[in-house]
């Protein structure tokens, strides 16, 4: 069965939630959660549009949100939520963050968008054709050497865990779904991701996949993707990009 919605609208949604965002950048106060991650008024603030605009428009589909939002979680289709992907950076004052609203069928992401609103990037995929960056075909790089100007996009945690040899640059950014779609659109080579939770990527997956590249484990083998639609955060890093160049990034990262 193929689910039938408008991706314009999603983009229109994004937009919206994106000014909602920039209302209160650099002026928002941070709480933590009970997991210790952060939180501000402008996650809740999007999480609660998104959720009754969604709602009332495709009320037969599910809903996931990092803040607390489960609506029919047996629903076929769902919505999976990332208000504010990259709270740290919004609240540092940082300007890569973003909206991601993924469309899951199961465990699989379909479709989506993910949307930067201080630079004003709209990435997104419909449920077929290419993936795009501000309406335009977008694409990994997969050929073409490593240099000492090849970029990596990198886990926070990435200098803790690792001996990095990667002879070009590591930079990173503070939005793992901004990660993944600036890779898709062949800004950088590669990504690395830590402590992965399922509205971080169900977007930013299908951009990335429809742009010919692919996510996997960082040791090896597929994202356990049904555990982490069912809540569970991914229990290792995960590396996307070509799968050209897996081999040799996991080979840059030596376990510390
Ligand atoms: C986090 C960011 C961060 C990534 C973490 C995510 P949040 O999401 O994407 O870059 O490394 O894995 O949890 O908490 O800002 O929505
Ligand atoms: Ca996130
Ligand atoms: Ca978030």
């Amino acid at each position: 069965m193929t689910p039938s919605f408008d991706l314009a609208y999603l983009t229109d949604l994004a937009r919206e939630a994106g000014r909602i965002a920039l209302d209160w950048f650099r002026h928002t106060t941070v709480e933590m959660k009970s997991d210790a991650t952060p939180v501000t008024q402008a996650d809740k603030a999007i999480e609660r549009f998104l959720t009754a605009k969604l709602r009332q428009a495709y009320p037969d589909f599910g809903i996931l949100g990092e803040e607390g939002a489960d609506l029919d979680e047996r629903a076929r289709f769902r919505w999976v939520l990332d208000p504010i992907d990259g709270t740290n950076a919004f609240a540092a004052g940082l300007p890569v963050w973003g909206i991601s609203i993924g469309l899951m069928e199961g465990a699989r992401p379909l479709a989506g968008v993910v949307y930067l609103p201080a630079v004003d990037d709209m990435f997104a995929v419909d449920l077929d054709g290419p993936a795009t960056l501000n309406g335009h075909p977008i694409h990994v790089i997969e050929d073409g050497p490593i240099t000492s100007e090849s970029i990596i996009l990198s886990a926070a945690d990435a200098h803790l865990r690792w001996d990095i040899r990667f002879p070009g640059k590591v930079r990173a950014f503070g939005s793992c779904a901004a990660h993944i779609c600036y890779v898709a659109a062949g800004s950088a080579l590669a990504g690395l991701n830590s402590h992965t939770a399922i509205w971080d990527i169900a977007a930013a997956l299908p951009i990335l996949e429809r742009a010919g590249g692919r996510a996997e484990l960082f040791g090896g083998g597929a994202l356990p993707l049904a555990a982490a639609a069912r809540g569970q955060k991914i229990p290792e890093p995960i590396l996307f990009g070509s799968p050209a160049y897996f081999d040799a990034i996991r080979g840059y990262l030596l376990p510390k």
